[in-house]
């Protein structure tokens, strides 16, 4: 029998890498378009050493109009894996344009292209950003999309409507996900987040900050209306988030969506504040981090953490491994880091 081709754009960055492993492992073709702006060849080094097969890699940046057309012309895809973005909150508002133009402009060159050569599935990389600060907690698919806080944020509300207008007029059919806050590092410690420079996120952070890479953790705020004054999240195991990529696939493949265009939210469901995640953090490699309060970082919600029910009984998926194995993979992959 013939295997699904499917295209990964951005397939060497964090979350798409790890992807791209559990494709494999399922037995799809796959190959991987990603201009490395955000991360190292070595990942196709990681991935291989994984699963035994080096995916086809083609080194592309998505703005680049014609080479797009001629890859299309030239592979014959079953489905589209759209991770490829920019994707920093802070330099997204000092860089809009920058924002718009590689996470909205490719993305209609890449609906452009894939309607015209006729693949018919996209699963598309969106974010719980999308709710900003909900009302209501846990958050669910129908709770309100709320006005993007950044320009970041923007083109994940926008891509999500280009998206649903498109699926509407053509053959198209797509799932975007909307994730937590993902973290960790696959178990082979082959793979895992390569931030570049000083790392905006919470738990490349706290591992710099353990290796002695950075002196101090800064928490950001502790007077958030929360149980310990700190924001909560929901972190989200990288190597569960990859693994309701293939389960979402194989809806579209199978034909088993209940309608042109879906949205899931993948998280845990548990929310956990920054001092849990430095204490899982601590419980789960015996390592201490050094930290001090400092004042809130403009554009913070309080809190979000997903109601994970749509994508258990739809998807059947859930996640199964817990805060401290995402802390204690993510610290490994630190160790391995020169
Ligand atoms: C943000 C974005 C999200 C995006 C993600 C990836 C929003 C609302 N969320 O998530 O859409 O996909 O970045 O870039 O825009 N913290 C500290 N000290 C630090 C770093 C973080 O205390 O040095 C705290 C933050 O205040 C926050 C939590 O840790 O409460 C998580 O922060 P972070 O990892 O940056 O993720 P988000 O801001 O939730």
């Amino acid at each position: 029998m013939k295997k699904n081709k499917i295209l990964v754009t951005g397939g060497l960055g964090f979350i798409g890498s790890h992807t791209v492993v559990e494709l494999q492992q399922k037995g799809f073709d796959v190959v991987i378009i990603d201009d490395l702006s955000n991360t190292r060849i070595e990942v196709l080094d990681g991935i291989t050493a994984i699963t035994g097969v080096r995916p086809e890699f083609v080194q592309m940046d998505l703005k680049d109009k014609v080479h797009v057309a001629s890859f299309f012309e030239q592979h014959s895809i079953d489905g589209v894996i759209h991770f490829a973005a920019s994707k920093a909150v802070g330099e997204s508002v000092e860089q809009p344009l920058k924002y718009y133009e590689n996470n909205i402009s490719t993305l209609v060159y890449l609906l452009k292209n894939m309607t015209k050569n006729k693949v018919p599935h996209l699963i598309f990389s969106s974010s719980c950003t999308v709710y900003g600060q909900a009302d209501e907690l846990p958050i669910t698919e129908n709770a309100p999309v709320k006005k993007a806080e950044s320009p970041y944020g923007n083109t994940k509300q926008i891509g999500e409507e280009i998206i649903q207008d498109v699926t509407k007029v053509f053959d198209l059919n797509a799932i975007a996900l909307r994730y937590f806050n993902p973290i960790g590092a696959h178990e082979s410690v082959e793979i895992g987040e390569l931030p570049l420079g000083v790392p905006q996120n919470l738990i490349p952070y706290v591992t710099q900050t353990a290796a002695g890479i950075r002196e101090e953790l800064s928490v950001f705020g502790h007077d958030y209306p929360t149980p310990d004054g700190t924001a909560v999240r929901d972190y989200i195991h990288v190597v569960d988030l990859a693994k309701a990529h293939i389960i979402a696939l194989q809806r579209l493949l199978e034909g088993k969506n209940k309608s042109k265009m879906e949205y899931f939210n993948l998280g845990t469901g548990t929310g956990s504040s920054v001092l849990d995640v430095i204490n899982a953090f601590k419980k789960a490699n015996q390592m201490d981090v050094n930290y001090k309060i400092v004042a809130r970082r403009e554009g913070d919600i309080t809190s979000a953490y997903a109601d994970t029910k749509l994508a258990n009984e739809e998807l059947g998926w859930k996640a199964n491994l817990g805060l401290e194995e995402a802390l204690s993979s993510a610290w490994q992959w630190q160790l391995k880091q020169k």
